[in-house]
This record gives structure tokens, C-alpha cells and sequence, in this order.
């Protein structure tokens, strides 16, 4: 499965079979976690990940995410220094780990929420100040959902997305998708990071294109209260480095050219984009160019 087929398929999933990974298939997942973490993120944080299979006899394996999860195999820790862009790289390294587990059929849900955040500073042995921004249960999907998975599933229509000229825009003002304009090659990287997980399916990417190439300006349109709820943990920054592993994989599977870096010092070739996203009252993340 190549990573287009990895980000159609990816769906979250609350209910697991129970069973426990085997030797074999808890190193398989390490070595994902290694391959996830050991690759340069936008920012160059480093993003610690740290795998939970649980106690040796105790079934299931838990983490304190109160019956909305059941049965999950195992659990991936993450851990980041709250420093800028940390948010970021620690939702773009995730969701690669999320995604190559994904093309090995396994079955995985964010949880940025509830969950023992406490419990899980401990597995991922984190340092003074450091912080756990998520956890991703991994598992075999239930044969049947869990009530409370059905609750939650159906409520705040978790699955359906925004439409792509409500989350991509450009700086001239023509619509950026349309049919011939060079910018319609990158539809199919758009529609990647359309389908994006992210937190309470808020979807918070906002993409301006602009100049030839075109290059891309990506926005977060916060929920503020909500994105300030947990303190320095910011789980709309982690949507935005999640949107942006997608758009990445796509480009890549799609050999379109670019890669993302922070904003520049030097925004003068921006500042039509960073003018159009700043008048709508969205914050400027992150820049696309060849
Ligand atoms: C950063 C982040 C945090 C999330 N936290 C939770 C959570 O605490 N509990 C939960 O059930 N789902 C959580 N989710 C899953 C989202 O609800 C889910 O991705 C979204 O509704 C879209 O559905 P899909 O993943 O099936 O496409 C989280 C997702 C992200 C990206």
C-alpha cells in the first residue's frame, strides 16, 4: 500500500479486538516509530515516541482514555520540548508512524483529550518541562463497535470534511483548484490534506497559494478557547502538522516539487499571502516552496 492508498483507507478507529502484539510484531512497530522519528520534521524538533504494550499479564492495555477506547494492542507515546514548532513536528512524525501503520494494516486513533497524561509522561520518561502533546492507540479493529465508540463516532459528524474552496484559497483571488491552472496538478495533494485527521474534526488548515510553482502558505484558523485548553499542549498545532504530513506524502507519491520550511525572516515575496490569510484572522505556520 503507497501512502496515497495509506491516507484514503486511515479511518479512526475506538473499538480494537483486545490482543496483545507478539515479539515480532511489537519490534515491526518500533522499528516504524524509529523510521517516524529519525526523519527531519519542518522544524527540526525533536519528537520523541515511545511504544506502551501494556503490563506483562494485565489485558487490555490501558491508558486512562476511559472506555472511549477499548481493546486497543498498544499505545505510542510521543514526547516534545514546549518550544516553538514542536506542536507541529510532533503531529507531522505521528501521523508518519500513523500512516505507515496504517499500510501494514493496523487499525490507530489520535487521542489528544482524555488520556492518563501522567501515566504516559512515566512510559515516555519524559524530562523536567517536557510535554506528551497525544497518544495513538494501535490495534486490530473489533469485530463489533463498542457503544460509547458509536457515541462518539456518530456525534459532532467526526467523519465528513470541509469542501477544498472552504480550506484553499489564492492570494490573487482566483480560485486556486480550478481545472487547467497549474495549481490543479496539486488537488490530489489537497484533497490528502483534506482528509486529514484532526482534533474534534476541526480542521483548521487554511492553504493560500501563491507565485509561480505555485508555492503554498499554510494557515491555522484557530479555535482559540479550544486550542488554549490544555495548557501548553496545543492539539490545533498538532492538526496543522498532521495536515501537513498529508499534503507532503501526496506531493511525493504525485512527484510534485517543494518541501515545507518555517516562515522566513524575509516575508516580502509573501506578503500578498500572509495579507490574505492575516485578514480573515488565521495564523501563518508554515511555507511550501520548491
Ligand atoms: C490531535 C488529535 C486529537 C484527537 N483526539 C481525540 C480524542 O481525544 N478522542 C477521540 O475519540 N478522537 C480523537 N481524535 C480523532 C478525531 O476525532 C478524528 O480524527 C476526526 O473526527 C476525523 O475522523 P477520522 O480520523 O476517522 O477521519 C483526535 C484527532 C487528532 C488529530
Amino acid at each position: 500500500m503507497n501512502m496515497l492508498d495509506a491516507m484514503e483507507t486511515r479511518r479512526s478507529t475506538r473499538s480494537f479486538d483486545g490482543s496483545r502484539l507478539t515479539g515480532a510484531e511489537a519490534a515491526a512497530i518500533e522499528a516504524v516509530l524509529r523510521g517516524a522519528a529519525n526523519e527531519p520534521a519542518p522544524f527540526g524538533r525533536p519528537v520523541r515516541l515511545a511504544l506502551y504494550v501494556g503490563e506483562p499479564d494485565a489485558k487490555p492495555v490501558r491508558l486512562g482514555t476511559y472506555g472511549l477506547v477499548s481493546g486497543a494492542s498498544a499505545y505510542i507515546v510521543s514526547a516534545v520540548a514546549p518550544v516553538p514548532g514542536s506542536m507541529e513536528d510532533a503531529g507531522y512524525v505521528l501521523e508518519k508512524a500513523v500512516l505507515d501503520l496504517t499500510a501494514q494494516g493496523w487499525a490507530t486513533c489520535w487521542i489528544g483529550g482524555v488520556f492518563s497524561r501522567g501515566k504516559a509522561a512515566q512510559i515516555a520518561a519524559t524530562a523536567p518541562g517536557e510535554l506528551v502533546p497525544a497518544v495513538i492507540a494501535v490495534g486490530r479493529p473489533a469485530g463489533r463497535r463498542s457503544v460509547a465508540d458509536r457515541i462518539v463516532t456518530g456525534s459532532a459528524k467526526r467523519r465528513t470534511r470541509q469542501s477544498l474552496d472552504q480550506i484553499v484559497f489564492s492570494a490573487d483571488g482566483e480560485r486556486p483548484i480550478d481545472g487547467e491552472r497549474p495549481a490543479g496538478a496539486w488537488a490530489e495533494a489537497l484533497q490528502a490534506l483534506r482528509g486529514a485527521p484532526s482534533a474534534s474534526n476541526k480542521q483548521p488548515w487554511r492553504l493560500v497559494s501563491f507565485g509561480s510553482g505555485p508555492s503554498w502558505l499554510i494557515f491555522m484558523d484557530e479555535d482559540r478557547l479550544y486550542n488554549h485548553s490544555l495548557g501548553e499542549v496545543r492539539l490545533q498545532n498538532l492538526d496543522i502538522g498532521i495536515g501537513m504530513r498529508h499534503f507532503a506524502e501526496a506531493a511525493r507519491c504525485l512527484g510534485l516539487p517543494g518541501r515545507w520550511e518555517p516562515l522566513p525572516a524575509r516575508r516580502a515575496e509573501l506578503s500578498s499571502a500572509l495579507a490574505f490569510g492575516e485578514a480573515r484572522g488565521w495564523t501563518p505556520i508554515a511555507l511550501w516552496r520548491r
